[in-house]
């Protein structure tokens, strides 16, 4: 096992009826700026849930972060928040509005353009605290320090990270992702699995207890990913996914381990040049990836082949075909295609993924910081 400092300090709030709990997990007196998407915690009666729970607190709101959300959405937000005064955050949503709430909370007190924050790794020195309540198991935003921002005018999708990042608090309840629709139910499994795999498949380091609780994850994604599209309503399938989207990345399966986290780098120039949604991305890249990588983590491909899809005969080379085959008929079954084709891209798209890599400084990724760019050229090419 490798060395490692684990740190997580965010309080989780998991079950039915937590929201009515936030209002002491907030100081007193606080100027709370709830923060949202699209609308769909209007729709579903969340918005008001919280609201009802903030009895007594000043309260502003900020809607429209959109999916992958965006700087230039994000500053407006930032404006609103300086010019109120606001000093706690409150996002209310799935995966992109938790990390665009990051954003403005790092914003709001830096001193210059905020963007450097993305594209200068400028340190973050302090931040507005936040908490959030969570309706989208999938990017384990909701538990982690990471956020994944997109600059419209440039095509720039980047992330960054700092420890001052971690929701002071998290409501799970799982009741509030029975509205989502099918699509992102599917999205939230394969954005998982794939966050277990970049802190997985990747070589041997004697790390047991890593190795047995990634594929515990994974197993219980098996499970109860089909089980949630076919019973929107199963409240212990819907509150082990969203447990296990949480635990996925939190920092607990990926300490003292290698990671990789090459499959999230190329997809996010599939998001930042097409649109599509994270999770597709991903479910294109990650069997292209370790088709293209077998030699490299061909140890921990056989222990995935055994452990993950219960495949333990035959030769070696044979096993692991079949497991990334196995990988790849899971996404499909969740109806997320795993070819660039199925999303109508082409390999003439191939040139501009490659140019936003290399301008993103992406060439040299992997557990071994080795991945070239040849290397992602390969991925894409057999990915279409
Ligand atoms: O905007 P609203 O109206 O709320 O609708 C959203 C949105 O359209 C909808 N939705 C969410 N909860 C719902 C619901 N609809 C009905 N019922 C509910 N309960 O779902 C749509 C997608 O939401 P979004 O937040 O974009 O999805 P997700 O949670 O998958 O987040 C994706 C973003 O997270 C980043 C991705 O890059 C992407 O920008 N990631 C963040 C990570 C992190 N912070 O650690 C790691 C990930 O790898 C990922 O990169
Ligand atoms: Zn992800």
């Amino acid at each position: 096992m490798q060395n490692f400092t684990f740190y997580n300090p965010t309080r989780i709030l998991f079950g039915t009826g937590r929201i009515a709990n936030i209002a002491r997990e907030i100081p007193a007196n606080a100027r709370v700026l709830i923060t949202y998407g699209g609308g769909s915690i209007v729709k579903t009666g969340t918005l008001a849930e919280v609201k009802a729970a903030l009895n007594g607190f000043t309260v502003f709101e900020f809607a429209g972060i959109e999916p992958n959300p965006t700087y230039e959405t994000l500053m407006k937000a930032v404006e609103l928040a300086r010019r109120e005064n606001i000093d706690f955050l409150l996002a209310v949503g799935g995966g992109s509005v938790i990390d665009g709430t990051k954003f403005i909370a790092a914003a709001i007190p830096f001193v210059g353009e905020p963007w450097d924050l993305l594209a200068k790794r400028a340190k973050v020195s302090s931040a507005i605290p936040f908490g959030s309540v969570l309706t989208l198991p999938a990017t384990g935003s909701e538990m982690n320090s990471g956020a994944v921002i997109t600059k419209r005018a440039t095509n720039d999708k980047l992330a960054f990270s700092n420890g001052l990042l971690f929701p002071r608090f998290s409501v799970l309840d799982p009741t509030k992702t029975y509205t989502l629709p099918a699509r992102q139910v599917a999205n939230g499994v394969v954005d998982a699995f794939v966050h277990i795999t970049e802190q997985y498949l990747t070589f041997p380091a004697d790390a047991k207890v890593q190795d047995r609780f990634a594929e515990g994850l994974l197993l219980t994604l098996i499970e109860d990913g089909p089980k949630a599209l076919l019973e929107p309503e199963n409240y212990d399938v819907r509150a082990n996914l969203m447990w296990t989207a949480t635990l996925a990345l939190n920092g607990l399966i990926g300490a003292g381990v290698p990671n990789d986290w090459a499959t999230h780098m190329l997809g996010h120039e599939l998001t930042a040049l097409h649109g599509l949604d994270h999770a597709q991305t991903l479910a294109v890249v990650l069997p292209a990836m370790l088709q293209i990588r077998r030699e490299e983590k061909r140890g921990k491909l056989l222990q995935f082949a055994e452990r993950v899809w219960g495949l333990r005969d035959g030769d070696e080379d044979a096993r692991i075909d079949q497991a990334i085959e196995r990988t790849r008929q899971f996404f499909e079954s969740l109806q997320v295609p795993t070819r660039l084709s199925g999303y109508g891209i082409g390999k003439d798209a191939i040139p501009a993924l490659m140019a936003q890599l290399e301008r993103h400084g992406m060439v040299a990724l992997g557990e071994h910081q080795s991945f070239s760019l040849e290397g992602s050229r390969q991925v894409y090419e057999l990915a279409a």
